[in-house]
């Protein structure tokens, strides 16, 4: 261990906006043209890594181009010690807004706050064949929200998509709440998972020996933002009910839907059904205040039933009493009756309840964040600061 920053060339990961000169008999490749810049084919260099060995993806050409003097042996075989090593060096490179506190993990039974050690199986059927489930909670002030709320639809997603518990009920909660405890953290969230487990690459998890359980404790101190935002129709197609309703780790619909999004300088795609109603968005529920003064919701069963959602529901009556609500109504929204509501918000854990004031070429309401949106996420806000201990866990 001692030897290792000297023995082991350390790891360099270039940086994008790096040019990087090609050796000659690459500019002589049918693959690179001699006036495109590795910059524009995505070059990732990691010749630090890997000795000579040098990569390059390129968007239209999905083979990788490889240097031809290159040895094998150039790949360094490692131990344990320097692999773990060069974990940790990648970790220190990497430098987000969010910072990775405690993870759980059912396979080492422990808590880590090491995030070189913050790592799952490659065979787990998780991450090969998507046979896992998740969900989150947030922490606020010490405490978690609606954990159990949360707890509760693990546990039923889990069960829709055959996964076995390593642990019972009260033991997975204890075991997050000591995630939690240990990692120290005041704001920020709670995300876990529970999978079929490791075992093999097959497609049945009839040989994974034990389902796992995962789990990390993530600091997020950015402010939240209220800002009315604008959504867009999801070209993407909405994920059939039975696979909607269960929070499976299978986003690849939700995150090619975000990226839809952000590509017409929207915050998110809105999922119409297959009947053509509204759904939700790929990481919230969507909900309106029609011109009647009601709160309109779709219902949850083909979409996932979202906690925030559910709270804000509850949380509406106080408004429906003040008068300043007319009702609260689920259910079918068309899209035309979207587009022409007071005011449209988006619903969840992350966004908790924020204003959309434009969806697609349409402006909502008056183009500017509604009455009814703003009292709701102020109730949200007060609930996940000091509401009953129904929606908030200590956390020791
Ligand atoms: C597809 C989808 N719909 C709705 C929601 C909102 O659920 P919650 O309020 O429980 O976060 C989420 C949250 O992750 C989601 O992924």
């Amino acid at each position: 261990m001692a030897s290792l920053s000297t023995s082991l060339p350390k790891p360099s990961f270039q940086h994008p906006n790096t040019s990087i000169n090609l050796p000659d008999h690459l500019h002589n490749s049918c693959l690179v043209p001699r006036n495109l810049s590795f910059q524009r084919l995505g070059l990732i260099s990691q010749q630090g890594l890997f000795g000579k060995v040098k990569i390059a993806r390129c968007s239209h050409q999905a083979e990788a181009l490889v240097d031809s003097n290159t040895q094998i042996s150039d790949v360094p075989i490692l131990t344990c010690s320097e692999a773990f090593e060069r974990l940790k060096k990648n970790r220190e490179n990497q430098k987000g807004k969010q910072q990775f506190l405690a993870m759980y993990s059912s396979i080492f039974g422990g808590i880590t706050t090491d995030t070189s050690a913050m790592v799952i199986p490659l065979d787990d059927h998780m991450v090969h064949r998507g046979h896992g489930v998740f969900d989150t909670a947030a922490i606020v002030d010490g405490h978690l929200y609606e954990f159990d709320q949360h707890l509760d639809r693990i546990l039923r997603s889990a069960s829709l998509a055959k996964i076995n518990l390593p642990f019972d009920r009260e033991n997975i909660r204890r075991i997050l709440i000591q995630t939690v405890s240990a990692s120290k953290c005041k704001t920020g969230s709670l995300r876990y998972w529970l999978s079929a487990g490791p075992g093999d690459f097959q497609l049945s998890p009839s040989d994974c020996h034990q389902p796992a359980l995962y789990a990390i404790v993530i600091q997020d101190k950015s402010p939240h933002d209220s800002r009315g935002i604008k959504v867009v129709t999801s070209s993407v197609p909405i994920k059939p009910p039975q696979f909607a309703t269960v929070k499976s780790v299978n986003y690849l619909p939700n995150a090619l839907s975000k990226m839809e999004a952000e590509e017409n300088d929207a915050y998110a795609s809105i999922w119409l059904d297959n009947d053509g109603f509204v759904a939700e968005g790929p990481s919230m529920n969507v909900a309106f205040v029609t011109k009647e003064k009601d709160l309109l919701m779709p219902a949850f069963d083909k979409i996932l039933s979202g906690c925030t959602a559910k709270r804000v529901l509850t949380l509406a009556e106080g408004l429906v009493k003040e008068g300043k609500l007319h009702g609260i109504k689920i259910d079918d929204v068309t899209v035309e009756e979207g587009k022409k509501a007071d005011e449209m918000m988006l619903i969840g854990s992350g966004v908790l309840v924020r204003p959309a004031v434009q969806w697609d070429n349409q402006v909502i309401g008056d183009g500017k964040e509604g009455p009814i949106t703003r009292a709701l996420l102020a109730l949200i806000l007060e609930d996940m600061k000091s509401g009953p201990p129904a929606v908030r866990v200590p956390v020791p």
